[in-house]
């Protein structure tokens, strides 16, 4: 099938064009002026137009930060990987990498083929794998090389959740000394459990225990120190170094600081630490903050936290916009923490909304309109070796391509939204733009307020090495 798309923007990392995109099967092949009247032609004419008239024409979003069915004390994330991705392409997401997990006295590579199975065939766009390392052993180590020769080239650690995932500070320098030797990119969950647990467990002793706890023992410092060794770790070990969900000011700092010395050190945030505080989300009456027990936590407003992230997507000491997709019903999923903030299963759903919480950036004068496309799309793909397959729109790459409304105002809401979640952390939020047709890989998936897309439509994604290795 040929598809032209004309009339619309084209909004690419750099800039904005008046272009048609012409497609082929599941590649696009041009990019033509306006006007260049193929449609109407008797020889190479598309079989379908597609008129794009007053939309950005942007290429699918790439959300590098997902969890699917992950298994978290005592029960599963409420996404599938088919729902989940559904959801994804309603948002105009048409790529996601979510995770494998070793849990601790596991094999990776159990772990890894476990996951593979688990989403082969289920999902509605094109997707892969980071792999979580929770037990860095020899064979772990040596599965890092297998791993990256199939497409798996970025391995999360977790300065976190002690006697889980947890790893130590020499696990984490002999995972980092091996990604220096086979180009795999450590991405880091950031904050010192050990730390956090102790004031846990003081703030549960003392009675404290509602939801906003969980932000008050999970402090800014914390995360701060975490990251700081983080980068001074992967100095030592030679290796490049994502932050993943960064949220304080503090981290940034050490980010930004690692950078202007010429490290190679990336971080992601997400739109909850954007949009989202402690006062108003986390601690609210009757188990409502619940919804937003996610880590890291979100942070108080009476600093700079939000400000100082939008500085940091505007600088680029902040290179992507992931959503942390980790949706659990309130229903019992969150409620198994209602006497016990330390059992609220964390993580919040959102891969519906990255696209239009992040293009509200645009609207607020906090970022431009290629800054947006380059945070959500471009940055991710090169950043986890999907460019240019991914994240462009050029000759060559996927057709994986967005119309995005940008006068279409409405309002999130747990009855218009498509995650498997009985709530909306974004409930009554009223957005800018819309998403309106998305396509992945050449088939039209959403159209017309309707899903027309298939589970097993996604294939994994064997990804090269990250494009800022150096
Ligand atoms: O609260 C979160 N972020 N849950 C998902 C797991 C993680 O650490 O990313
Ligand atoms: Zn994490
Ligand atoms: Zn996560």
């Amino acid at each position: 099938m040929t598809i032209l798309i004309k009339g619309g923007t084209v909004i690419s990392a750099v800039g904005a064009d008046l272009a048609e995109v012409l497609i082929e099967g599941e590649t696009i092949v041009a990019l033509l002026s306006p006007g260049s009247d193929l449609a109407v032609s008797a020889e190479g004419g598309a079989e379908r137009v597609i008129d794009a008239t007053d939309r950005y024409v942007i290429p699918g979003g790439v959300d590098v930060h997902t969890h699917m069915s992950l298994v978290v004390a005592g029960t599963v994330s409420a996404d599938t990987f088919e729902t989940g991705t559904r959801a994804a392409a309603w948002g105009g997401t048409t790529t996601i990498v979510d995770f494998a997990t070793q849990e601790r006295g596991q094999q990776v590579r159990d772990s890894f083929e476990a996951r593979v199975d688990e989403a082969a065939g289920e999902c509605a766009i094109d997707y892969g794998l980071h792999m979580v390392l929770g037990d860095v052993t020899d064979d772990a180590l040596k599965q890092m090389d297998s791993l990256v020769d199939e497409g798996v080239s970025s391995f999360k650690l977790f300065m976190a959740y002690p006697g889980t995932v947890y790893s130590d500070d020499g696990q984490i320098l002999r995972a980092m000394q091996q990604a220096a030797g086979n180009g795999g990119l450590i991405m880091m969950h950031a904050e010192n459990g050990i730390a956090i647990d102790v004031l846990a467990e003081q703030a549960a002793a003392r009675g404290d225990t509602d939801p906003v706890n969980h932000g008050y023992v999970r402090r800014a410092e914390l995360e701060s120190e975490a990251t700081h060794r983080a980068i001074q770790l992967a100095r030592v070990g030679a290796a490049p170094l994502y932050i993943v969900h960064l949220s304080a000011t503090e981290a940034l700092e050490q980010v930004t600081i690692a950078r202007d010395r010429g490290a190679n050190v990336f971080a992601e945030t997400c739109p909850q630490y954007l949009y989202f505080n402690l006062e108003d989300h986390l601690d609210q009456d009757n188990f409502e903050g619940a919804k937003y027990v996610c880590s890291t936590p979100l942070r108080t407003k009476h600093e700079h936290h939000q400000a100082d992230l939008w500085t940091g997507l505007r600088t680029n000491d902040l290179s992507v916009v992931s959503t942390d997709h980790c949706p659990f019903c309130m229903k019992e999923q969150k409620e198994m923490g209602v006497n016990d903030f330390r059992s609220i299963p964390n993580g919040i759903g959102g891969i519906e909304h990255r696209m239009d919480m992040i293009y509200q950036g645009v609207t607020q004068g906090e970022i431009s309109l290629p800054r947006w496309v380059e945070l959500c799309s471009t940055t991710p793909a090169r950043m986890m070796g999907l460019y240019p397959k991914k994240g462009v729109l050029q000759p060559g790459s996927d057709a994986d391509i967005v119309l995005y409304n940008p006068n279409h105002e409405w309002t999130i809401s747990v009855e218009n939204h498509h995650m498997n979640l009985d709530h909306s952390a974004y409930e009554g939020i009223t957005v800018p733009g819309k998403v309106e047709t998305v396509l992945s890989r050449g088939r039209v998936i959403i159209e017309n307020d309707t899903y027309k897309g298939t589970k097993g439509h996604g294939q994994f994604q064997r990804r090269g090495l990250s494009s800022y290795l150096i």
